[in-house]
C-alpha cells in the first residue's frame, strides 16, 4: 500500500484541509508514513496568504529535490492556496513538483495520484467549484474516540475586497454549506466524543443559509446591509446538539457583528466568552485604503456593545504594521486602539505585497526596518496586556476543557503538568498533579495558581478531582488530533 504524508502551513482552513487530505487518501487505500521519509507521496499544503508562508514552500520544494532522487516512484504533491495561486506555473517552475491540487479539487487527488502511477504527466487541477460547492466532511473511524476538538467548515471563499489580501484570489467567492449539513456533522462529532467545535470560514459570519430554512435571529434588521444568518445558525446549533460543550468560531468580520450576534451572545451558554476578531489597524485612514469597510469608532462601538452583553468577554485580533503610506501617527492610532480595546492576544503582521491584490497599486513605502521596530512595540504592548490579564487570574476557579497530554501538543510538559486545556476565554492551562487521572475531553475546574508568559497553571480542585476518571492502561487512545494550536501569541510576519 503506497504511503503518504501531509505537511501543512498556515491556517486552520489549511490545517482543516489537511484533514480532509488524510480521509480522501485513507479512503483511496493510502496508509499514513511515520513521516516524509517513509513516505511515496509527499504533500505539502501551502499558504500564501504572507510573503514568508510562500518562500518556506520554496524552500521546502528546493530540498524535496533530493528526497525525490532517494526512493523510487515518489511522489511531491502542491495543495493549498500557493497550488491555486500559481497552479500549472509551479509545475513549469519547480519540476520536482508531480501534482498541483487546489482546495476546491481535494477530491481528484487520489484520481490524479493515479494517472500519475500509470505514466502520466505532471499535473495541475485548480479549478474552484462554484456551480456545485463541495465542502468534505471528516468521518471518525467508528471504533475511535473523536478528539475534544473539532473544526467544521460552514462557509468558503471570501467577497470583501481588503486591498493586501490575496484569499478572494486562492479561494475564490464566498460560497456557503447548507445549515442541515452543519448541523449534521456536529451532531456526530459530539456522539462520537467531541465537545467542541470551532465553526471555520474566510468570513465566518457572513453566514446565509442556502437552504433558506432558518428562522430570522431574534435582534436581525432586514434593512441592515451588514445583517447575516450567522446568529440564526448559531442558534440552531446550539438547540439541535445539546451535547456540545462549546461552540467557537474564527474568523469573524468586525462588519458582521451585527446586534443579532451580540445577542445570540447574551443567550447562548455554549458560545465561549471569547472572541477573535481582526482589526488590522487602529487608523481610519489606513482602514479605508485596507477597504475595510468599517471605522475605528464602529469597531469599538460593536466589540463594546457585545463585552457589555457578555461581562468578562475577552478579545483577541489580527493587526498589520507597515501597510502602504502608514505614518507614526497611524500607527500611534493602532497601538491606541489596541490598549483601548484591551485585546489578550495578538497576532501581528509585517506589510508584504501579495500577487493579486489591490495594494499593489500603492507603494510598499515603509521600510523593512521601521515594519520590524513597529512590530515589536506593538507586541510589547499586547504582551503587557496578556500578562496583566493572566495574572489577574491567579487564584480564581476557571473551567478548562483538557485537549490532551502536554507532551504530545508539543508543550513538554510545562511545570511538571501532564493535561492541558484552555478556558472558556481560551487561554491555555497547564493542569497539575492529574497524572493517575483520565481528563481528555472533560471539561474540568480548576483554580489557577500561576501565570506563565503565554499560559495558565492550574490544579484541580477538590470536587474535580473527586469526579475525574482514574486513568486505565490500554484505555481507547483518541484519533490523535492533528489541530496545531495557535502556539503564537503574537507572530512576527
Ligand atoms: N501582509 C501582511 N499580513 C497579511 N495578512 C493578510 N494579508 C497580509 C499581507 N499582505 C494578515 C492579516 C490577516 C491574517 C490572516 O494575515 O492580519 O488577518
Amino acid at each position: 500500500m503506497p504511503r503518504y504524508s501531509i505537511t501543512t502551513f498556515g491556517c486552520q482552513m489549511n490545517v482543516h484541509d489537511s484533514e480532509r487530505m488524510h480521509d480522501v487518501l485513507r479512503r483511496a487505500g493510502y496508509t499514513e508514513a511515520g513521516g516524509p521519509d517513509e513516505a511515496d507521496v509527499l504533500v505539502l499544503n501551502t499558504c500564501s496568504v504572507r510573503e514568508k508562508a510562500e518562500q518556506k514552500l520554496r524552500s521546502e520544494v528546493g530540498r524535496l529535490a533530493r528526497w525525490k532522487r532517494e526512493g523510487e516512484g515518489r511522489v511531491v504533491v502542491v495543495a493549498g492556496c500557493v497550488a491555486q495561486q500559481e497552479g500549472e506555473r509551479l509545475l513549469k517552475q519547480m519540476r520536482t513538483i508531480d501534482v498541483v491540487v487546489g482546495p476546491d479539487n481535494i477530491p481528484e487527488l487520489p484520481g490524479l495520484l493515479g494517472d500519475l502511477a500509470l505514466g502520466g504527466l505532471p499535473v495541475a487541477r485548480t479549478v474552484f467549484d462554484l456551480d456545485a460547492p463541495r465542502f468534505l466532511v471528516a468521518s471518525p473511524p467508528p471504533a475511535s474516540r473523536a478528539a475534544p476538538t473539532a473544526f467544521v467548515t460552514i462557509m468558503k471563499g471570501c467577497d470583501e475586497r481588503c486591498s493586501f489580501c490575496i484569499v478572494p484570489h486562492t479561494r475564490g467567492p464566498e460560497r456557503y454549506r447548507p445549515s442541515d449539513e452543519i448541523v449534521a456533522e456536529i451532531a456526530a462529532l459530539v456522539s462520537a466524543g467531541t465537545r467542541e467545535v470551532t465553526l471555520l470560514g474566510q468570513t465566518v459570519n457572513s453566514y446565509s443559509d442556502p437552504l433558506g430554512a432558518l428562522p430570522r435571529a431574534p435582534g436581525a434588521s432586514a434593512d441592515d446591509p451588514d445583517e447575516s444568518e450567522f446568529a440564526a445558525l448559531l442558534r440552531r446549533v446550539a438547540a439541535d446538539v445539546p451535547g456540545l460543550a462549546r461552540l467557537r468560531y474564527t474568523s469573524p468580520h468586525p462588519r458582521h457583528l451585527t446586534p443579532s450576534l451580540i445577542l445570540a451572545h447574551a443567550e447562548l451558554a455554549v458560545l465561549p466568552r471569547h472572541v477573535h476578531l481582526p482589526v488590522q489597524s487602529g487608523s481610519d485612514r489606513v482602514l479605508r485604503r485596507m477597504i475595510r469597510r468599517y471605522t475605528r469608532a464602529e469597531y469599538v462601538a460593536r466589540t463594546r456593545a457585545l463585552v457589555e452583553a457578555v461581562p468578562g468577554l475577552t478579545l483577541s485580533t489580527d493587526i498589520i504594521v507597515g501597510f502602504p503610506g502608514e505614518t507614526e501617527d497611524d500607527f500611534a492610532a493602532t497601538l491606541s486602539l489596541v490598549r483601548e480595546v484591551g485585546f489578550k492576544g495578538l497576532f501581528g503582521f509585517k506589510y508584504s505585497r501579495r500577487p493579486h491584490t489591490p495594494a499593489l497599486k500603492l507603494p510598499d513605502d515603509v521600510p523593512e526596518g521601521l515594519k520590524g521596530e513597529r512590530l515589536a512595540r506593538l507586541f510589547e504592548a499586547s504582551e503587557a496586556l496578556l500578562a496583566a490579564h493572566l495574572s489577574g487570574l491567579v487564584g480564581t476557579t476557571q473551567e478548562v476543557l483538557v485537549e490532551g497530554r502536554d507532551k504530545e501538543r508539543g508543550h513538554g510538559g510545562q511545570g511538571g503538568a501532564l493535561w492541558s486545556g484552555r478556558t472558556g476565554r481560551h487561554e491555555i492551562a497547564h493542569i497539575e498533579g492529574a497524572a493517575e487521572l483520565d481528563l481528555l475531553g472533560e471539561v474540568v475546574e480548576v483554580s489557577i495558581a500561576r501565570a506563565n508568559k503565554h499560559s495558565l497553571q492550574a490544579e484541580l480542585t477538590e470536587a474535580a478531582r473527586a469526579a475525574a476518571r482514574p486513568r486505565q492502561r490500554g484505555a481507547a487512545e483518541p484519533r490523535p488530533a492533528r489541530r496545531s494550536l495557535p502556539v503564537v501569541a503574537a507572530e512576527g510576519g
